[in-house]
């Protein structure tokens, strides 16, 4: 198979690229090869190198500043995801976009299954709710994957850390961290996800589906487990998430069933605490 990533230099891209580069031949698409904000610039790509599926990691999420600039979360998050699907549509590409687990309010207090109806809390949640959308009904051969708190050896390039690396920083910067034990997320590294992202793509299937580790964690357990695991010595302590300024609303929960996963059996990824372990022992040890 020919597989475009766009956002080939990114957490999530570098990790696909590497990962489908053992079976296929992959397109590495970074921000200076394709503007997909331009359809004319999608055209170009894709009639030179004619992928068969094109993988979209591209996006505007940094959640707080989305607030401050909806048009640039909408242009980037919803209209050229709309693009892409045009596009893909247009020359019989497949497309698989990822999105993420913000789409729902956390109010179920349970896993959320595909079928779950979404209510975004946010700017950047709307906005990916509405790139989703645009990707399942304008392009008939279209993917839409739902992670969540993720973290790759390369941190997220819009934010330019991850949980993990953030945590690092702040035990290596402050006398003391502390951190949320009351908004609970499942943890995924992106190397799990390319790894599974590449079964799910032989699937030749379409639809939404959700893709995380299994389990449930808070926060404040995800740092734990990175102190306990790299041996940290600044203290680390829990706290709620009302000690902290609500700069944006957040869902509290928004862990994932993989639920459409499994009924395709190409559900593969490992439980959350096994991968942070793997990750920190092969990145920091
Ligand atoms: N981070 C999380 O915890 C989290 C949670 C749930 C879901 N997600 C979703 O996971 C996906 C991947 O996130 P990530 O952390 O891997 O992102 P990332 O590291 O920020 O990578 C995004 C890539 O897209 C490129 N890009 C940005 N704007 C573009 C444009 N207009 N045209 C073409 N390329 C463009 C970026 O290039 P430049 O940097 O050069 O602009 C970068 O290479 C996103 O869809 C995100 O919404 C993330």
């Amino acid at each position: 198979m020919k597989i475009a990533v766009i956002g080939s230099n990114g957490q999530l891209g570098s990790d696909l690229c590497s990962v489908l580069s053992h079976k296929h031949e992959v397109l590495e698409l970074t921000h200076a090869d394709i503007e997909i904000s331009d359809v004319d610039s999608i055209n170009q790509v894709v009639s030179s190198t004619r992928p068969d599926i094109i993988l979209n990691t591209a996006a505007y999420h940094v959640v707080p500043e989305a607030e401050n600039y909806p048009q640039k979360a909408f242009s980037l998050n919803a209209i050229s995801a709309l693009n892409l699907a045009r596009v893909c549509q247009d020359k019989k590409i497949r497309l698989l976009h990822y999105s993420t687990d913000y789409v729902f309010d956390g109010l179920k207090n349970a896993p959320y299954v595909e079928t779950d109806r979404p209510n975004p809390l946010n700017v950047y949640a709307v906005s990916k709710l509405a790139g989703e959308q645009f990707v399942l009904n304008y392009c008939e051969r279209s993917m839409v994957v739902r992670v969540s708190g993720i973290y790759g050896k390369i941190a997220s390039r819009a934010k330019g850390n991850n949980f993990v690396s953030m945590m690092l920083k702040l035990a290596k910067e402050k006398p003391e961290v502390r951190v949320v034990n009351d908004e609970f997320l499942t943890p995924t590294p992106t190397l799990a996800i390319a790894k599974n992202t590449a079964a799910l793509i032989e699937a030749d299937t379409r639809g939404l589906f959700h893709m995380s580790c299994s389990g449930e964690v808070s926060w404040y357990e995800f740092a734990r487990h990175i102190w306990d695991v790299l041996g940290l010595d600044t203290p680390l302590f829990p706290a709620s998430v009302k000690d902290f300024p609500a700069v944006v609303k957040r869902p509290y929960y928004s862990v994932l069933e993989n639920k459409a996963l499994k009924d395709l059996s190409v559900y593969e990824m490992p439980e959350w605490r096994e991968a942070l372990t793997q990750f920190l022992l092969t990145t920091y040890k």
